[in-house]
């Protein structure tokens, strides 16, 4: 939530920060601001709403002979999104300017206090504060100034901090919000994430809770915030390029990272099984082996389409490994009475590696003394280095708010999880191991035949369907979290109202909204539970709902429930959640473009939720 990005170097600065922002957009886009130094002066720019406002107002010559300065995407907490409220924020003077990601919890106790000393404030923000408290301990140290202001501020940031005083530093920190630097020969950068320094560095140190650094042209100190101390932390290279970070050609991320999931799911079964045989090698994962065969009990912790790739992964482990799951959204997980001890293995699943509420759950998990895995996409994330063990998704960069890729990644990591549980422990035999991994090898390839043919059917089907008020999505098994996933997906870029159920569940009440008005999208492969599906269309059908049956091709049954069918090849049946997950996508993905909805930023979202 909310995007910061700084430079100090020799290149032309707003040029950088403009690129940057246009990359960390995706973090909050309420309103957008930018600041460099000129002349012994700072000169700010703000605009409420997108970056193509500001855009507007600060044209290519703006700051030409400026290399030093700030960038901020908003995602509103404490405040309208206006442009008195929009970053950066200034001191009294105007000569001390901050950017924040993140939530000051005692804001308005030191804003009293500083009203009281005379400061004048001008915004609602939390971050306002920060500015004053550092005008208020500034003499002519401006690191010391911002460390003794950080001393007295409660709650998370990442913050940059520039001084017309000093126009050769910039000083940032952070506390429970990601922030990342990069380095080249003559200049540095910070941002909130990485894919806002690929066109310029793919060399980053992450930097970790309660440090601070101070940023010359290509020089750096790393400072603890509490007493001051010195830090070397190591360089990481990065191994994404710029380009994954762009369009290339499609009308918006989310549809180019649909159609990138073959190669992504490749990319994360890729060296780690072997084909003729389905052995499994995470040898990366760093934990004991020891250890992984005597856990007891999975704790599976996780938010959103995250949670939902947890829900999958319930039904898979328990039933090839042996091991007794309990799934929790992250926001219960970190706040109720956890029996949680080092029998059980704790696994945090997040795209992004900074989840407020997943972070917090991996907290609590290991002062239970229980070990945590992170499955994770982003590489050097803060989860990632709190973890015991990391299995990296290798889906890429995603930038559409909405998560496709990241999620059959993640379905790809914890379904390799799985085999590698059962080898360890023994509870797969050699045969079904070899079947099952050779499922998962073929799936990609599957997914790539039909993704252009199903974007065809589903752009028809939808002018049926694309102003419907709301919808239901039900499946049975391991498709339940799929309709669970199918629902959230068309929520939350299209604004239809849409509930996932369990199909059996219907009856339960919600049987109650079905009427000729109630499309509901019903996911019903040939599998195991097939006929009581079709039994719950049945019922569906006699209450007149409008059905889209999403099955498995020649199964002509299907047809005499409803003209609108999407086929798809038989799978696995235990790989079903990763084929059916795609026309989920593409009807979202569909309905709201045909709405005329901002597809990759949808209101109200941000990408990556920093905060509680
Ligand atoms: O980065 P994470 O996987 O931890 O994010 C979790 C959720 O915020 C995320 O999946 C969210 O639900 C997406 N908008 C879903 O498309």
């Amino acid at each position: 939530m909310c995007g910061i990005v700084g430079y100090v170097g020799n290149r032309r600065v707003v040029p950088i920060l403009l690129e940057g922002l246009r990359r960390l957009e995706y973090r909050g886009y309420d309103s957008a601001g930018l600041v460099y130094h000129l002349n012994n002066r700072l000169v700010r720019y703000r605009a409420k709403g997108k970056l193509a406002n500001l855009e507007a107002v600060v044209d290519e010559h703006v700051g030409a002979a400026s290399s030093t300065g700030l960038g901020h995407t908003r995602w509103a907490t404490h405040g309208a999104p206006t442009e008195d409220n929009a970053h950066p924020h200034t001191d009294c003077s105007g000569d001390l300017v901050v950017v924040h990601n993140g939530i000051l919890e005692n804001y308005s106790a030191l804003k009293a206090e500083l009203q009281a000393k005379g400061h004048l404030f001008t915004s609602e923000t939390d971050t306002e504060v920060l500015a004053h408290l550092i005008e208020d301990a500034l003499t002519d140290d401006l690191v010391a100034a911002v460390r003794e202001a950080l001393s007295r501020v409660e709650g998370s940031y990442a913050v940059g901090v520039l001084w017309a005083g000093r126009p050769d530093l910039l000083v940032a920190a952070r506390n429970q919000s990601p922030l990342v630097m990069g380095v080249t020969e003559d200049a540095c950068f910070i941002a909130s994430d990485i894919p806002a320094l690929l066109p310029y560095t793919r060399e980053v140190i992450f930097l970790d809770d309660r440090e601070l650094v101070v940023l010359g042209k290509g020089e750096y100190t790393i400072l603890q915030v509490d007493d001051g101390a010195k830090l070397v932390k190591p360089v990481t290279t990065i191994d994404w390029n710029a380009a994954m970070a762009e369009k290339a050609g499609y009308r918006h991320f989310m549809l180019k990272e649909i159609f990138e999931q073959p190669q992504a799911i490749l990319n994360t079964i890729s060296g780690r099984i072997i084909a003729d045989t389905g052995v499994v090698d995470l040898p990366e994962i760093g934990l004991d082996h020891q250890a992984l065969k005597a856990v007891e009990r999975i704790a599976l912790v996780a938010c959103g389409t995250s949670w939902h790739a947890a829900l999958v992964a319930k039904y898979w482990i328990e039933k090839w490994a042996g091991i007794p799951v309990e799934v929790d959204i992250a926001s219960e997980f970190r706040y109720r009475h956890l029996l949680v001890n080092e029998r059980v293995l704790t696994i945090a699943i997040s795209q992004s590696g900074e989840t407020a509420d997943t972070l917090a759950g991996i907290r609590r998990a290991t002062q239970l003394g229980s070990k945590v895995l992170t499955i994770c996409n982003v590489v050097g994330s803060t989860m990632t280095r709190e973890a015991d063990g990391v299995l990296y998704t290798h889906a890429g960069p995603e930038i559409g708010v909405a998560s496709t890729k990241a999620f059959t990644c993640q379905l790809t990591a914890l379904f390799l999880l799985t085999l590698y549980l059962g080898q360890l422990r023994g509870t797969i035999d050699p045969a079904t191991r070899r079947y099952l991994g050779g499922g998962l090898i073929d799936i990609a390839g599957v997914i790539n035949a039909e993704l252009p043919r199903l974007q065809e059917e589903i752009r028809d089907l939808i002018e049926r369907y694309y102003d419907a008020r709301d919808f239901l999505f039900v499946g049975r098994g391991l498709n339940f979290p799929i309709a669970l996933e199918g629902a959230l997906k068309l929520k939350e870029i299209s604004y239809i109202h849409a509930e996932g159920y369990a199909a059996g569940e219907l009856k339960h009440g919600p049987i109650a909204l079905i009427d000729r008005d109630m499309p509901v999208v019903a996911l019903v492969p040939k599998d195991s539970t097939y006929l009581k599906s079709v039994s719950n269309i049945e019922e569906i059908k006699a209450r007149q709902g409008r059905l889209v049956l999403v099955g498995t091709a020649g199964d002509t049954h299907l047809t005499s429930l409803t003209e609108d069918v999407l086929y798809l090849p038989e799978v696995l049946e235990d790989l079903n959640p990763l084929l059916y997950t795609i026309p989920a996508q593409l009807l979202a993905y569909e309905i709201a473009h045909r709405r005329g909805c901002d597809v990759d930023q949808p209101r109200n979202l941000a990408k990556s939720v920093t905060v509680e």
